[in-house]
């Protein structure tokens, strides 16, 4: 009998697109910390993105602008210890916040640099097309893989003003089209697409080569990401329509510590078994 432990086949960019080749569907979570990683990685995820999203969901801010590349570096290499410690497969890709990439290439690569040589991530994540183009270009130069982020892009909440579907009128989706085929023709490895009509994220995975992994994108596409704290319901006053509760952790979380409040005023914890 072997003694040798199964060595999962690790995930890379290259596999992505063998998966998006063969059909396979990509799934793509949110990890911000060692232990939800610990558990994501374990559960077979492909992907795990540790997103600027964290502003919100681990900062409390309303939008995604004000967290630091520090504190993403923080996240991400937390996130890459658990991957790492347990030896499972997920790719980890690392959001640059706002204010690190855009109109500045030197500034662009050297945050990108941080990102995989601070944190050890695998990858990065950038928003934008045509107006990041050069920036996207020169963190490649650096062998540094890049996975683009069309449609709503969270970091520019302030010019479009509402987090609603994107690209619903034509001229917006035929400018999502020419993005997403200037991010493939550039080298970008695959492209997050959030919010927009479904039959334009069908045209654009069927029309670019590279993976397209979709939120609030519909079906058609290579493959889906959301984020963990939401589909495991720990947030609890965001309701779109895209997402899809698994857990009401909130609840269950909170009905625990009442629980355990209780136990500890009544004297009912510790018992005679949970002391020395
Ligand atoms: O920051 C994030 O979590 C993201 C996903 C919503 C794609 O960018």
């Amino acid at each position: 009998m072997s003694v040798h432990k199964k060595i999962p086949k690790k995930v890379t960019t290259h596999v992505l697109q063998k998966m998006k080749n063969d059909g396979e569907k990509i799934s793509m979570l949110t990890a911000y910390d060692y232990s939800m990683a610990r558990i994501i990685g374990d559960a077979g995820v492909d992907i795990i993105l540790v997103g600027d999203s964290a502003s919100n969901v681990m900062a409390g801010y309303e939008t995604t602008l004000p967290i630091t590349l520090d504190d993403m570096i923080y996240h991400a290499s937390s996130v890459v210890r658990a991957v790492r410690l347990a030896g499972t497969r997920p790719l980890v890709v690392g959001d640059l916040p706002f204010g690190t990439y855009q109109g500045n290439t030197r500034k662009a690569l050297r945050s990108a640099i941080r990102m995989m040589k601070e944190a050890g991530a695998h990858a990065v994540k950038l928003e934008g097309g045509k107006e990041v183009e050069d920036s996207i270009s020169r963190i490649l130069t650096a062998g540094v893989p890049v996975m683009g982020h069309l449609g709503l892009i969270p970091q520019s909440i302030f010019k479009f003003g509402t987090y609603t579907v994107r690209a619903k009128e034509d001229a917006e989706a035929e400018k999502l089209l020419e993005d997403a085929l200037l991010l493939e023709k550039i080298g970008c490895f695959a492209i997050v697409l959030e919010k927009i009509p479904a039959l334009l994220a069908k045209k654009v995975a069927e029309t670019v080569k590279i993976p397209i992994i979709g939120i609030g994108a519909g079906p058609h596409v290579d493959g889906q990401v959301l984020v963990t704290h939401d589909m495991l319901g720990i947030t609890k006053d965001f309701h779109p329509r895209f997402l899809r509760r698994y857990l009401n952790l909130y609840d269950d979380i909170k009905g625990a510590v009442n629980q355990y409040i209780a136990d500890v005023k009544s004297g009912d914890f510790p018992n005679e078994k949970e002391q020395y």
